[in-house]
């Protein structure tokens, strides 16, 4: 059992607690999102003791030299004094321009920001309401084009964000938005290169966003988008991506469905093996795979057994809070 010193308070960590929850437990208003060290949104401060190595895994070099960690994955081995760290999230407010449905369970969010030169298509923020609660979302757009970031939100069983997002978000409320995190976006370094993108449910959000960035940037390589879902009706943007499909030659989009009889024009059966089964091989392509973890987990497995490189592998595996069940 360890002390830890936040402002006027004292608390105890109990063997096997992590930070967090040893804070949560003491009612301190820590923000947080995942649990699982993926999202970054319960960075905190030690302001003396060097914190395990495991709790700053994921941040950059900056943030660890100053002793920030993830407050969620650390089991303190000395007393720390904490300090809540907003300046580590950076946030900025956005203000919504659009909140609107895409199907029957997903929203299309657009936030009006500044600076969004700072965000590329693919990427993700945290977006927080005013308690704190704090969720991470890929930018589904091109956020330089427009001055807009875009976001597609899942309502997920017993999520309290993603229903906050459905039922009581306006248009024209105030949004704080984090800086920008992640590595799964489109560089247009080698654009002859065949891009394999794979997605479930809102995995389509960074996939479309990174198929936006490589049509504006003339990207000439093949590009192959396979978005599956258990039912049809779970899909969405399925014209438009079939549209898209019409006017670029060197792109092609499969829907896939898991469960029932696939209507015409979708295909029957798990997206990552229908992508990976349609591939002879992977050599030289990139791999894009966002969506569900064991999705994502079992097709970079496959890819990179298919011959593409590691480095090629691009994943954004959607890690849902300990409150919410996974989503498709
Ligand atoms: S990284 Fe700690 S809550 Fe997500």
């Amino acid at each position: 059992m360890f002390d830890l010193k936040i402002k006027n308070n004292r608390v105890t960590c109990r063997p096997g607690e992590t930070v967090l929850d040893a804070l949560l437990r003491e009612n301190i208003n820590i923000p947080y999102g995942c649990k699982a060290g993926a999202c970054q949104s319960c960075v905190v401060q030690s302001l003396d003791a060097k914190p395990p190595a495991k709790a700053q895994g994921g941040l950059k070099d900056t943030l660890k030299s100053s002793g920030h960690f993830l407050a969620c994955q650390c089991h303190p081995e000395q007393p720390m004094t904490l300090k809540l760290s907003k300046e580590a999230a950076s946030f900025v407010d956005g203000r919504v321009a659009v909140n609107e449905p895409l199907n029957r369970n997903t929203q299309l969010l657009i936030i009006d920001i500044n600076d969004a030169d700072r965000y590329r298509a693919g990427q993700f923020v945290n977006l927080q309401r005013s308690d704190g609660l704090t969720r991470s979302y890929s930018i589904a757009n091109i956020p330089h084009a427009s001055g807009t970031l875009e976001f597609h939100i899942r309502r997920l069983p017993g999520g309290r964000f993603s229903t906050w997002v459905h039922e009581e978000l306006k248009v024209g409320d105030s949004i704080p938005v984090s800086e920008p995190q992640g590595h799964c976006f489109y560089l247009p370094d080698r654009k002859e290169q065949g891009l394999l993108l794979i997605g479930t449910g809102t995995g389509l959000a960074p996939l479309a966003g990174i198929l936006a960035d490589a049509l504006s940037h003339g990207h000439s390589g093949p590009i192959r988008l396979f978005h599956g879902s258990r039912e049809h009706e779970d899909l969405y943007r399925v014209n438009e991506m079939r549209e898209l499909a019409e006017h670029h030659p060197n792109f092609s989009y499969t829907p896939c469905i898991s469960s029932g009889d696939a209507p015409e024009g979708f295909t029957q059966g798990r997206v990552h093996d229908a992508a990976l089964s349609a591939q002879a091989d992977l050599v030289s392509w990139r791999v894009f795979l966002c969506g569900h973890p064991d999705m994502v987990k079992s097709a970079q497995k496959q890819a990179y057994l298919k011959g593409a490189r590691l480095a090629d592998i691009y994943c954004d595996a959607f890690v849902v809070s300990a409150e919410q069940a996974p989503s498709a």
